[in-house]
C-alpha cells in the first residue's frame, strides 16, 4: 500500500488525475472503475481539465460507475448518473456506449445487479476510484458487508442517510433508504485502486482504516488485502496518522 498526504483537496485531485491520466495512456480501451460524493469533484475537475488541454482521446475508455439509488430517476438531479454527468461526463468525449451505469430503477433489481456483476467481470476494472463514508464504507458497502459481496441492493444505514442529506436540502427524510452498488468482492478484483479521503471529517475513519486491523465493520480495512492499493490523503484528514 503506498499512503500519499498533499496539502489540500485541489492538490489530491490533480495528484489523482495524474496518476489515472499516465495509466490511461499506457493501455488502450482502458477500464475505469468510477466513484461519486464530495471527494470526488476536485479529481473529475482535474481529470476533465487535464483530459481536454492535452487532448487526449478518451472514447475508448470504458468506465463503470459504484453505484445508485433506488427509485431515483437517472435524469432526477440527485441521482449519482446525473452528478457523474455534470461532473465528468459531459465534459469529456467519453463513448455514451462505453458508460455503464446501475439503473435503480430498474423493474427486476436483482437481475440488474447480476447483469451488471457479469460486465464488469467480463471487462475487469483496469482502476477503480474509490472515496470512504466516515463509517468506512466503500461504495455503498456499508459496515457488516462480507469480502466475498457482489454487486447487489443494499439498506443504507442512518449515518449514511445523514452524511448525504446535504445533496437532499438537508432533509435526510428525502434521501433514498436503499441503493445498488458493486460489491467488495468486485472491487477487490480490480488491477489497481485509489482511494480518496480529505477534510478533518474524515480523519479518524482514516486512521481506524489504516491503523486498525482488518474488519468487516470498516469495509475500507479489506483493501488493504490489495496488492495495488494507494491512498490520498489532504492534511486534515491525514491529521491522526502517526
Ligand atoms: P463523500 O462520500 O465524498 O461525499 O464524503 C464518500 C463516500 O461515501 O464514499
Amino acid at each position: 500500500m503506498k499512503i500519499i498526504t498533499v496539502k489540500n483537496s485541489d492538490i489530491a485531485g490533480i495528484k489523482s488525475a495524474d496518476i489515472v491520466m499516465d495509466c490511461i495512456k499506457k493501455k488502450k480501451k482502458f477500464v475505469l472503475g468510477l466513484a461519486t460524493g464530495g471527494t470526488m469533484i476536485p479529481f473529475y475537475e482535474s481529470l476533465s481539465r487535464l483530459i481536454n488541454n492535452k487532448k487526449i482521446d478518451v472514447s475508448s475508455v470504458k468506465t463503470f460507475n459504484l453505484d445508485e439509488y433506488v427509485g431515483i430517476d437517472r435524469n432526477n438531479e440527485k441521482s449519482y448518473f446525473y452528478f457523474m454527468n455534470k461532473h465528468f461526463f459531459s465534459k469529456v468525449g467519453i463513448s455514451r456506449d462505453n458508460i455503464n451505469f446501475l439503473n435503480g430503477n430498474a423493474k427486476n433489481l436483482k437481475l440488474e445487479c447480476k447483469n451488471y456483476e457479469k460486465k464488469i467481470a467480463k471487462d475487469r476494472i483496469d482502476l477503480q476510484i474509490l472515496g470512504i463514508g466516515r463509517d468506512g464504507h466503500i461504495g455503498f458497502n456499508e459496515p457488516g458487508s462480507d469480502l466475498k459481496s457482489k454487486t447487489r441492493e443494499v439498506i443504507l444505514l442512518d449515518a449514511t442517510r445523514k452524511d448525504n442529506s446535504r445533496f437532499f436540502n438537508g432533509k435526510i427524510g428525502k434521501v433514498p433508504k436503499k441503493a445498488l452498488t458493486v460489491g467488495i468482492e468486485t472491487i477487490m478484483k480490480s488491477k489497481k485502486i485509489i482511494l480518496l479521503a480529505f477534510g478533518k471529517n474524515k480523519a479518524g475513519i482514516v486512521h481506524r482504516f489504516l491503523h486498525g486491523s482488518i474488519d468487516k465493520n470498516i469495509p475500507a480495512s479489506f483493501l488493504k488485502k490489495h496488492r495495488d492499493l494507494t491512498v490520498i490523503l489532504d492534511r486534515e484528514a491525514a491529521n491522526e496518522l502517526d
